[in-house]
């Protein structure tokens, strides 16, 4: 069975620029993410500062901007001055999120080392968990101070003599979730993070500041989280977080295909929400959105924190990704491309091991998950303008977000070289689409890729880790305007158009 879609990709549609700090990624002190994950002293591949190398070229290609940094639920009960120092003198301390054994050799100084040698901008998440307002001073002077004072004398003492760059700060993580070390109301947290911000903002007005939003849709205080929170923050913070996960495992294939809805969803409710709170503030400054975790997660796989013996960097929620799954994740970068008008950060949660792109085994090899491929290609090719796509096709009926449309798209416009190219994804699991695809005058179709697989469960894995990778699209016919190519089920598909010679 085939369906039929259409759609016009026209640079007069613009919706905003591409932002780089979209194609963000995350790390956390949770399972492997950090030892053995990107930090592994004594592995093969490992330098001398103890950084796994196999997994800094995989990062570099993942085409990652932004790492958020160290959590994460983590971080509510984080003592950022454990981790700095001399490494033997640094405590064995318990983190209560994951009940996991912390030696605390991997900290400030070693995650921005690692940073730059992976290319990334930083985006450090502080406690407002356990902790409060001089804390979170505390540690942005030790980081972010020249010299000369108590907290910048002391990072100068650790070896790292001049100031840290980083720009973005999280206000803590996830708040309004019971699960959190610290959790609070919306108002007690709404407070806390004003009075952090105000001290944070007079120390150095330029620093970008996140509050949290709610930690997911299904929570029962979302939209009314972000309200009374921005009622106590909106002038003091340049983003209102989000966080999302879909989960593949209840079996209901067809809904999870149609995540994206749920995201779009977010995004319009949360921006809907921060624009009526700058309404009745008489504020004309436009809230953007960071939507600083977002992933497939396996999640009613996990038995919960409660469940986890005491242990140092177990194996936590390390889910083998499908194709079906890489097509979600396509999905997803969809939809936060098509939102770049409010959405200005994104970080796909995690970047190694836990719910992750990169896998590892300690001592071992490092390889590409599924999901790896649609972040790499759209952190590679998504340049310029991102323009408005409405694409016509079949709808599909799903259970849980009702009719969505079969084809999702976005696409971009790079005004320098006059380039345009297309990210969309067949969401029909039973059906083929012929797309026809509308063009400015003067393209030709220089690559079509597409990820997809006669078996959509097929996955990689330590021993197979080339079983899912992109293979060249067959079967795209281009005349003057119009261009049609065949989207398999289950797919996802990018299609670059260069100006002819
Ligand atoms: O990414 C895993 C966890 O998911 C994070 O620690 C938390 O912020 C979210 O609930």
């Amino acid at each position: 069975m085939t369906t039929r879609a259409r759609l016009t990709l026209d640079p007069a549609f613009r919706v905003a620029p591409v932002e780089p700090r979209l194609f963000g990624s995350f790390v956390e002190h949770m399972g492997r993410c950090v030892y053995t994950g990107i930090f592994e002293p004594g592995h093969p591949s490992a330098g001398p500062d103890g950084f796994r190398e196999d997994v800094l070229e995989l990062v570099r290609e993942l085409g990652v901007t932004l790492v958020r940094y160290p959590g994460g639920n983590f971080v509510s009960n984080h003592r950022w001055e454990d981790g700095v120092g001399p490494a033997e003198h640094r405590p064995t301390t318990l983190d209560l999120a994951w009940r996991t054994v912390e030696d605390n050799s991997f900290g400030l100084n070693e995650f921005m080392a690692w940073t730059a040698r992976a290319e990334v901008e930083p985006m450090m998440a502080l406690n407002l968990g356990t902790r409060g307002v001089a804390e979170a001073l505390e540690l942005v002077e030790y980081a972010t101070f020249p010299a000369g004072t108590r907290w910048s004398e002391l990072r100068r003492s650790h070896g790292a003599d001049k100031p840290h760059d980083i720009r973005l700060w999280c206000l803590g993580n996830e708040l309004d979730g019971p699960w959190q070390m610290g959790h609070k109301t919306a108002r007690e947290y709404g407070r806390l993070a004003a009075e952090t911000a105000r001290a944070l903002k007079r120390f150095d007005p330029t620093l970008s500041l996140v509050a949290c939003g709610s930690s997911n849709s299904s929570i029962a205080t979302f939209g009314s989280w972000e309200a009374q929170v921005l009622e106590e923050t909106y002038d003091l913070v340049d983003y209102i977080s989000l966080h999302a996960y879909y989960d593949p495992s209840d079996g209901d294939a067809d809904s999870f295909l149609a995540s994206a809805a749920d995201m779009e969803h977010m995004i319009r409710s949360i921006a809907a929400t921060a624009d009526h709170v700058a309404a009745t503030l008489r504020s004309p400054r436009r809230l953007r959105l960071s939507f600083d975790e977002w992933n497939v997660w396996y999640q009613s796989r996990f038995g919960g924190e409660s469940s986890l013996d005491w242990a140092r960097h177990p194996r936590l929620i390390e889910d083998r990704y499908d194709v079906t799954d890489a097509v979600v994740v396509g999905s997803l970068l969809i939809t936060l491309l098509r939102n770049a008008d409010r959405v200005g950060i994104a970080c796909q949660a995690q970047l190694a091991n836990v719910i992750a792109p990169i896998m590892t085994e300690p001592g071992g090899p490092a390889w590409r998950q599924s999901v790896f491929h649609p972040f790499a290609l759209t952190a590679r090719h998504a340049r310029g303008e991102v323009l408005r796509v409405e694409p016509e096709s079949a709808a599909i009926e799903t259970a849980k977000y009702g009719e969505v449309p079969s084809v999702w798209a976005t696409a971009t416009h790079d005004p320098a070289s006059g380039a345009v190219t297309l990210f969309v994804v067949n969401r029909d699991r039973r059906a083929a689409c012929d797309l026809d695809v509308v063009l400015p005058g003067g393209l030709q179709p220089v690559e079509h890729v597409e990820l997809a697989d006669e078996d959509p469960t097929a996955a990689n894995s330590a021993a197979e880790p080339y079983r899912v990778v992109p293979r060249p699209g067959s079967g795209l016919r281009h005349q003057d305007r119009l261009a049609t190519l065949t989207l398999p089920p289950t797919s996802w598909t990018m299609v670059r158009f260069a100006v002819k010679e």
